[in-house]
């Protein structure tokens, strides 16, 4: 927290000035109420009562200035620090391995970028100024109500051990409800997001009524856990209020006995009395202050889970940046293993393979082999748990990230297209890249269609670019990955949803492209094979055979079986 509060120290400094004197200002108030009860009143002296009429306005108009300015200045702050937290919190997510969203449910990040982080900025806003110059001002109005009359504050004093207790069963409670509650909210937000992201799907398979039975049930167990929670507080609340009228009404009575006795000016109850005032809504919010400290603080919890992750996958120290125009382009897998964080099951087994320079290498297998998996490991998308993977020759762990990844470029079977125009969808991978390089990714991919859409490159294309067929939205993003250029283009099944008549046209542009391009490109139907110059069959985790297709399909039944088999799948 401190890292982020340090920038602000400054206003942070002149916040809590500002706080001292609101406080002072608010206090001054009733000793000179007693005093003017005592003195002009009871002397009937108009003037010298002008007087004190006058300085208590101008003391009370100083305090309302100061408020506003103050409040003003607290929330500007806190939304500062709110909004380079949120910065902190996106940057970090981008930071973190592929695996970490996997295991995280987008609900759940969302939730805690957007509710957690808010709830932190109020309390930092409202909560924590309030608690600290409440504490202040309690401090003060002690040893004022002491200095007037000790006998009287000892009663006040007392009755600070039970609200003491309660504080503290309170704190006990109401952390753990928060928790649960925010947690539930995640999992509620979840619930929405994964409806809207399928929601094709669900109307597809009929099964809205059971999604909303769903998320109904999330739903209510938020709405069961919010009122366990409040209930918590509620209970606190009222006892608190309870003690502190019992408080006053005690004070009240044993001064006016006091008054009466002459141990005490009429003056000096009323400025206690007022005093004991301030000090109840200190005492009746701090019920409040405590739930949205508690709050903000399990939220916080929730926020640092996230920056606490650290990234697995980074830069080794002395890494070294790598350039395009230096690397030729050899691919090796050596012992390659790799298993999911969390499940034993090891995907793969020990690949040992080579991709020379400019060679095109498709990768065969039956679906859920780890083909997949075995093309995210070049970019680092996963680093291998066993062996390793060299580019010319170096282990692509001794390569600064950003470089490896502006050299090596991957395009997903699933395409995620984001809602940007055409162009800057395109550009992605190289922001820098000029109209002509635009146009040749373009024709490569086949995908002249962007021309005709009604802005052209121009347009926005819908999250996730539903606007676009799944064929169009592969295309572009096999644009995406040829107008980077890299030196090693991976293609996860590129043309898996393009129209053989297509998906020829998309092979004839591509080998222009790949010719001084190492590739790696994963390949289910016989047609797209003959993209490469081999072929490499991935079974049970090792590259069970490799050679030109046509040695394959005299030398390995296994390959004949895969191949015929998605023939058919396609077929069907
Ligand atoms: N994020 C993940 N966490 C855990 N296991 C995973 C994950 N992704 C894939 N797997 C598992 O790893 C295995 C290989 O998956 P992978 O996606 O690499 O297969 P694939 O060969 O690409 O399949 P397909 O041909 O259907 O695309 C599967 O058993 C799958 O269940
Ligand atoms: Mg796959």
């Amino acid at each position: 927290m401190r890292r982020y509060l340090y920038p602000y120290r400054y206003r942070l400094a002149l916040l809590w000035t500002m706080v001292l004197l609101n406080i002072c200002a608010g206090l001054a108030v009733p000793p000179l109420v007693g005093a003017a009860i005592d003195g002009p009143i009871t002397d009937g002296d108009l003037g010298a009562l002008w007087v004190f009429a006058g300085v208590i306005a101008g003391v009370g108009a100083l305090d309302a200035v100061l408020n506003l300015i103050r409040r003003y200045f607290q929330t500007a702050t806190a939304m500062a620090i709110e909004a380079d937290i949120r910065e902190a919190v996106y940057e970090h997510l981008q930071r973190l391995h592929t695996g970490f969203h996997d295991r995280w449910q987008t609900g759940q990040l969302l939730a805690r970028v957007t509710v957690d982080l808010g709830m932190v900025r109020r309390f930092f806003a409202g909560g924590m100024v309030f608690a600290i110059s409440s504490t202040g001002m309690t401090i003060i109005i002690m040893v004022q109500l002491f200095w007037i009359e000790w006998r009287l504050a000892l009663i006040v004093a007392v009755a600070a051990v039970p609200l003491f207790l309660i504080g503290r069963g309170f704190f006990r409670n109401y952390l753990p409800a928060a928790r649960k509650e925010q947690d539930q909210s995640g999992e509620v937000s979840s619930a929405a997001e994964e409806s809207a992201n399928g929601i094709r799907a669900i109307k597809a398979l009929g099964r809205g009524p059971l999604m909303a039975d769903r998320f109904e049930k999330e739903a209510e167990k938020l709405r069961v856990l919010g009122i366990r929670k409040n209930l918590i507080a509620a209970k606190s609340w009222s006892a608190f209020g309870a003690i502190a009228s019992t408080m006053l009404g005690s004070t009240l009575v044993i001064g006016a006995i006091m008054v009466a006795n002459g141990q005490l000016t009429p003056g000096l109850l009323t400025a206690f009395i007022m005093l004991q005032l301030n000090l109840l809504w200190p005492i009746e919010a701090a019920g409040w202050v405590m739930a949205h400290g508690n709050e903000a603080m399990s939220a916080a919890d929730r926020v640092y889970e996230v920056l606490d992750t650290e990234p697995t996958i980074r830069d080794r120290p002395g890494a070294k940046a790598v350039d395009r125009s230096s690397i030729r382009g050899k691919l090796a897998f050596e012992g390659v293993r790799f298993s999911f964080d969390d499940d034993d099951r090891e995907v793969l087994r020990g690949v040992d393979l080579e991709v020379r320079p400019g060679e095109t290498l498709a990768i065969a297998g039956r679906t859920g082999s780890g083909k997949t998996t075995l093309v995210s490991l070049p970019s680092r998308l996963n680093d291998p748990t066993g062996g390793r993977i060299t580019l010319d020759g170096t282990d692509i762990r001794d390569l600064k990230l950003e470089s490896l990844r502006s050299v090596v470029t991957t395009a997903f079977e699933e395409a995620t297209l984001f809602s940007m125009s055409v162009r800057e969808n395109l550009a992605l991978g190289r922001p820098n890249a000029d109209e002509h390089d635009v146009e040749q990714a373009v024709r490569v991919a086949q995908a002249e269609f962007v021309y005709d859409l009604p802005y052209g490159l121009d347009t926005r294309i819908g999250e996730q670019g539903l606007s676009l067929s799944g064929g169009q939205r592969q295309r572009l993003a096999l644009a995406r990955a040829v107008v980077v250029r890299p030196a090693v283009l991976v293609l996860d099944d590129p043309l898996s949803a393009l129209d053989v008549h297509t998906e020829e046209l998309v092979e004839k542009a591509l080998e222009q492209v790949l010719v001084d391009t190492t590739a790696l490109v994963v390949v289910h139907r016989p047609s797209t094979v003959a993209l490469a110059d081999r072929v490499a069959l991935l079974h049970e985790g090792r590259i069970a055979a490799i050679g030109t297709h046509s040695e394959l399909m005299e030398g390995s039944p296994e390959y004949v079986d895969v191949l015929s088999a998605e023939a058919e799948g396609v077929a069907a």
